[in-house]
């Protein structure tokens, strides 16, 4: 009656337990009928009677047999008007990972960090250390605000280093951005209906609002940062920016605008959401203070990540909320535990603890400027007076507008992938239609100084008019 296929990788248990399970399941077995004992279905079957016990057993554990004190197993009453979806399934094919994406030769995509950057050393080692010293806090939940220690290292560096001001109960431990503007996103759509978001801007953050049934506003940014005119003159009671390096286009947002833009936010009752993403890396001059600093009790969310500097695999950012929401906050995610692995809080705590932090930040500066420096030298070797560069001396892209408007973006990405070169389309920042000239955004991230210089050469040729 059953079959059982030695040369299958499935365990001989699981294929009699499957073959029963159809049977009871299509009715070829009634209820009640009895099954055979297990000593002679094992001897029917010349196999052990380890094998026909655990399918016995797990076919009871799941209720499609029951048991008779002295009397062996039987089938169990089902309707079979209803039958478990699996079944209905085809037989799963192999499962193969993704394919990985086409090597590029070059890649200027601007999320890119330095491959060799992260310090997989020094994080062992605290990771290892968190192991052994806190394994008694893994077998709890954590904080759902976030690991209380990290929570205070984040706070004294935002203090130091971007002018932030804030107690640590006022940060969130999140997964990344998304994750803090979502959890936001939940926090003030009760009040809010319309987020303005810059034009041309980060593009991901949209999708949060979006979901979270926000009307989106895009409001147009210049050498200044958001218009503030069509803000103010605009029905949008969130603000979306990034004021200490525009993304995409690198504008520093002066100190009268700032002033301005938290001016809109106290008089009107409206929220900003400050997304200060890689202010650790200016190269010339002081780092930008955060617009937060400027007014710590306003309404201002300020965000921040160890995606730039660290890395965007490890998922680790935080927040820091006005105390004016914390209440809500906390009543809102009282039912909440922490998205992020205790683990790796503590980790980056210990990180942050033992000064391996600072030092990479530092180190980091210097790699990423010598970078920079080689992406700007590159693009005035090889395009001269055929390009401007716009946003340069910060973060780990610039832009660079081209004179010419042909070839557009379109053909330049086309031409770019045949030449394995990558390119992330600047026009997917823009909310309308991107302007006619052509500007293309180069991450230099990712690549060593010549890679830049290659890079550049090939692109200058196939950005030309053919
Ligand atoms: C403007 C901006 N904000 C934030 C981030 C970082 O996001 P996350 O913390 O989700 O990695 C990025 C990453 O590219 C970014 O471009």
């Amino acid at each position: 009656m059953f079959i059982l296929d030695h040369n299958d990788q499935e365990p001989l248990y699981k294929q009699l337990y499957k073959q029963i399970r159809a049977h009871v399941l299509s009715g070829k077995m009634p209820a009640h009928a009895k099954l055979p004992s297990v000593r002679d279905l094992a001897a029917e079957l010349s196999t052990s009677r380890n094998t026909v016990d655990c399918a016995y057993q797990e076919l009871y554990a799941e209720g499609y047999i029951y048991s008779k004190q002295r009397s062996g197993y039987f089938v169990s009453v089902l309707d079979h008007n209803i039958t478990p979806l699996s079944l209905n399934h085809e037989p799963r094919k192999q499962r193969r990972p993704p394919q990985p994406s086409p090597g590029f030769a070059y890649d200027f995509h601007p999320a890119r960090l330095d491959p060799a950057s992260f310090p997989a050393a020094q994080w062992r080692t605290c990771f290892l250390e968190c192991l052994r010293e806190s394994s008694r806090e893994f077998s709890q939940y954590g904080d759902p605000q976030g690991d209380w220690g990290l929570r205070s290292n984040i706070q004294q560096y935002l203090e130091r280093s971007r002018g932030v001001v804030g107690e640590p109960d006022q940060i969130v431990i999140c997964a990344g951005l998304q994750h803090g503007l979502d959890l936001v996103a939940h926090l003030l759509k009760e009040s809010h209906s319309t987020v303005a978001v810059e034009n041309p801007g980060y593009h991901l953050p949209r999708a949060v609002f979006r979901n979270n049934r926000f009307n989106i506003l895009p409001v147009s940014v210049g050498l200044g940062g958001i218009d503030l005119e069509t803000l103010r003159a605009s029905n949008g009671t969130i603000a979306y920016v990034t004021p200490s390096h525009q993304l995409p286009m690198g504008y520093v947002m002066p100190v009268a605008n700032r002033l301005n833009l938290i001016d809109w936010a106290e008089s009107g009752g409206n929220v900003i959401i400050e997304d200060d993403y890689d202010s650790e890396l200016r190269y010339h001059g002081k780092p930008i203070p955060s617009l937060q600093g400027l007014r710590p009790d306003g309404n201002i969310i300020y965000m921040g990540t160890f995606s730039k500097i660290l890395s965007p695999a490890l998922r680790l950012s935080y927040m820091v909320l006005p105390r004016s929401l914390l209440a809500s906050f906390r009543d809102l995610y009282q039912d909440y535990f922490s998205s992020v692995s205790l683990l790796e809080q503590k980790t980056m705590t210990k990180f942050m603890e033992q000064g391996h932090w600072v030092r990479h930040v530092r180190r980091m500066r210097i790699t990423y400027q010598k970078k920079h420096d080689a992406m700007l030298n590159a693009i005035e070797q090889y395009f001269g007076d055929r390009a401007t560069v716009v946003g340069q001396g910060a973060g780990l892209h610039v832009v660079m507008q081209l004179q010419d408007e042909n070839p557009g973006e379109t053909e330049i990405i086309r031409r770019a992938a045949q030449n394995r070169i990558n390119l992330f389309p600047i026009s997917a920042t823009y909310t309308t239609s991107a302007p006619s000239t052509t500007s293309l955004l180069l991450g230099f991230g990712g690549m060593s100084a010549a890679e830049i210089g290659q890079g550049i050469e090939r692109l200058s040729r196939i950005t030309l008019i053919i």
